[in-house]
């Protein structure tokens, strides 16, 4: 199995190339900000409440992203591999993934660490923001929130897989099929 984590702060265009990625490789998508909108949209009680945390540019609960991916993994006994995005997002996940791949016999092949100048990805979610109705996008307060959680909680993640040597850095401005090369030649060596 081949599993990948694309990693970087919100707007560093992990669901832009996650799109690319699965289609070239055939890897199951598993994007925690995705699974959130889903359970926001449907009105679940979950969703409400991680809706006025999301709102905040905070942080939902582990336990809450850590369930919803443990039953997405089990809901895909066949998937060839996953692409994890947007999780994990905090070295209690981190650790609680590995132990859930572990029980299938698998790991977590590599993380594509995907790098911005913080200008660019204020410029992308504000551009982004005007279009897409998402929430967390509507203003500069909340998406420099997101970015300061990032910094404060997120960035601990690389350094766990470092210490396996697990982390490749990937210049994340550009064209989108520049970046998506890149990013294809560094799957392509450990595959
Ligand atoms: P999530 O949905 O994961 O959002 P995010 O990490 O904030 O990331 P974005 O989706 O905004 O950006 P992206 O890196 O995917 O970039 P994209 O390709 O979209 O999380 C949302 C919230 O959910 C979190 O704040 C948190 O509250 C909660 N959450 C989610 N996961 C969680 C977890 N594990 N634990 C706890 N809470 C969790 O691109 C952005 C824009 O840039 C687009 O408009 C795109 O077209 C553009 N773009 C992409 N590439 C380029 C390029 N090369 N050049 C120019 N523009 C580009």
């Amino acid at each position: 199995m081949f599993n990948l984590i694309l990693f970087g702060p919100p707007g560093s265009g992990k669901g832009t190339q996650s799109e690319k990625l699965i289609a070239k490789y055939s890897l199951k998508h598993l994007s925690t900000g995705d699974l959130l909108r889903s359970e926001i949209a449907n009105q679940t009680a979950l969703g409400l409440e991680a809706k006025k945390v999301m709102d905040k540019g905070e942080l939902v609960p582990d336990e809450v992203v850590i369930g919803m991916i443990s039953t997405a993994i089990d809901q895909n006994p066949d998937a060839k591999g996953f692409l994890f995005d947007g999780f994990p997002r905090t070295s209690a996940q981190a650790e609680a993934l590995d132990k859930l791949l572990d029980l299938k016999n698998t790991s977590i092949s590599i993380m594509l660490a995907l790098e911005v100048s913080e200008q660019e990805l204020i410029n992308r979610l504000v551009k982004r923001g005007e279009t897409s109705g998402r929430s967390d996008d509507v203003n500069v307060d909340i998406i420099k929130a997101r970015i300061n959680e990032y910094h404060k909680k997120t960035t601990a993640v690389a350094d766990y897989y470092k210490q396996f040597d697990k982390v490749v850095l990937i210049k994340g401005e550009g064209t989108v099929d520049e970046i998506f090369h890149h990013i294809c030649q560094e799957v392509d060596n450990i595959m």
